[in-house]
């Protein structure tokens, strides 16, 4: 028959206060930070530290409710988990986690369930410390300044290179904790001078900004915030514009009848391109480019076959339209460059002009640049005009 090892380490999570400064109408340890409990976000970063037993201490009469946290945290190790009633005083609610811990155990951590974010890398180093240790003690270096103030003026200065704010979990040897706390007659302010007082000298290890009790309500908020998931990105009219963005836009058209119109410009002579509007593939490309950088939808949702005033309607008027959608969701042109793979009409004679025009159309630099497709394609055999577009809109 196999045996398994009890652990040599044990945690006592300490969360049978009231949390009057909260005010939340229940025991803090099970208000919600999203939708787990205080107590449930402090044991599952409990059980990612060290194996140890675990004794969750809660009101009397919360049992219930803490086991059901303590189940769902633990999972499969769920016997390593035990809770019990805890007492009026935070000293007298560790006294009754002490009196739960196994016999084989021989360090002891104790854990506010307030501090629910505390990285479990905390729990370790404090473990570590033990080893030369009787007792360790997490702390931050303080960052304020701190004055002596007494009636209403200051005192004098302290020297806060020599100050640090004490954290939990606090891990002391078994021995040491069971006697001092056996020999303690007044309330301490936290187990760490308890056990100073009883003579032990105590080792001081880096504690975390994420081991912050939760004491009042912009407590709360600040663990709400870290816990909380990433918003979604929205896209369209509802995004608040911050970065610029980009989209792309293809259009094809056939070669038909009547005069070509491409690029903004018309060219005579050549064959022309069949479509609801002009047919100009260049013009097209772009503003599906700029309403998919935008997050504006597609050209068919603004300028679809139902509305007949773009019927032959030419670049400039779907530009200008293009550019005003932009502006009153919040952007503006950065630039566009647009690519037209054809085999005629030749655009190197007339490419500025083409540039000028649909740059002027939206108040952006647009580049035009053409290619044939070494005969290769459609528009290798000439039956119709294809359009790329790369755009650049930025918050207004
Ligand atoms: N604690 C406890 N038993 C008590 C008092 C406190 O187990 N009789 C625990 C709290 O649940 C908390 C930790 O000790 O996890 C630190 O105490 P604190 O942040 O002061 O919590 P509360 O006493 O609940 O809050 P308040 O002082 O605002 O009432
Ligand atoms: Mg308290």
């Amino acid at each position: 028959m196999s045996v398994v090892p009890v652990p040599r380490v044990a945690v006592i999570v300490v969360a049978a206060g009231s949390g009057t400064r909260l005010g939340a109408g229940v025991p803090k340890a099970f208000v919600g930070i999203d939708e787990h409990t205080m107590l449930r976000h402090a044991l599952t970063q409990v059980l990612a530290g060290p194996e140890a037993q675990v004794v969750v201490v809660v009101p009397a009469g919360h049992e219930g409710t803490a086991q059901t946290d303590a189940v769902e945290a633990a999972g499969t190790r769920r016997d390593l988990v035990r809770v019990v009633p805890g007492g009026d005083t935070r000293q007298r609610s560790v006294s009754a986690g002490l009196a739960a811990v196994w016999p084989d155990v021989e360090i002891v951590l104790v854990h506010d369930a307030a501090r629910a974010l505390t990285p479990p890398d905390v729990f370790a180093r404090v473990v570590a410390a033990l080893d030369h240790a009787v007792g360790a003690v997490p702390v931050l270096p303080v960052v304020d300044t701190i004055k002596r103030v007494g009636g209403g003026e200051i005192l004098g200065m302290v020297d806060r290179s020599e100050l640090g704010a004490a954290q939990t979990p606090q891990g002391f040897r078994r021995d040491v904790l069971v006697s001092s706390y056996r020999v303690a007659d007044t309330e301490y302010t936290d187990d760490a001078a308890l056990v100073a007082a009883a003579g032990h000298r105590i080792a001081a290890v880096e504690g975390s900004p994420l081991a912050f009790k939760i004491t009042t309500s912009a407590d709360l908020e600040r663990a709400r915030a870290l816990v909380a998931p990433l918003p979604p990105v929205v896209a369209g009219l509802d995004a608040a514009p911050a970065l610029p963005r980009v989209g792309i836009g293809t259009d094809v058209h056939a070669f038909g009848d009547g005069p070509l119109w491409l690029a903004g410009l018309e060219w005579p002579g050549e064959r022309g391109l069949s479509g609801h509007s002009d047919g100009d593939a260049v013009a097209h490309a772009i503003v599906d480019a700029l309403l998919s950088a935008a997050g504006l939808g597609d050209i068919g949702a603004h300028f679809g076959t139902d509305r007949p005033e773009y019927a032959g309607a030419h670049a400039d008027a779907f530009l200008a339209r293009t550019r005003m959608l932009l502006g009153e969701a919040g952007w503006r042109v950065g630039n566009v460059s647009v690519q037209v793979q054809a085999q005629h009409p030749r655009f190197a004679p007339r490419r500025a002009e083409a540039e000028a025009v649909l740059s002027a159309a939206l108040g952006a630099p647009v580049s035009v640049t053409a290619t044939t497709t070494d005969a290769l394609g459609f528009t290798g055999r000439a039956e119709g005009v294809a359009a790329f577009a790369v755009a650049l809109v930025v918050p207004a």
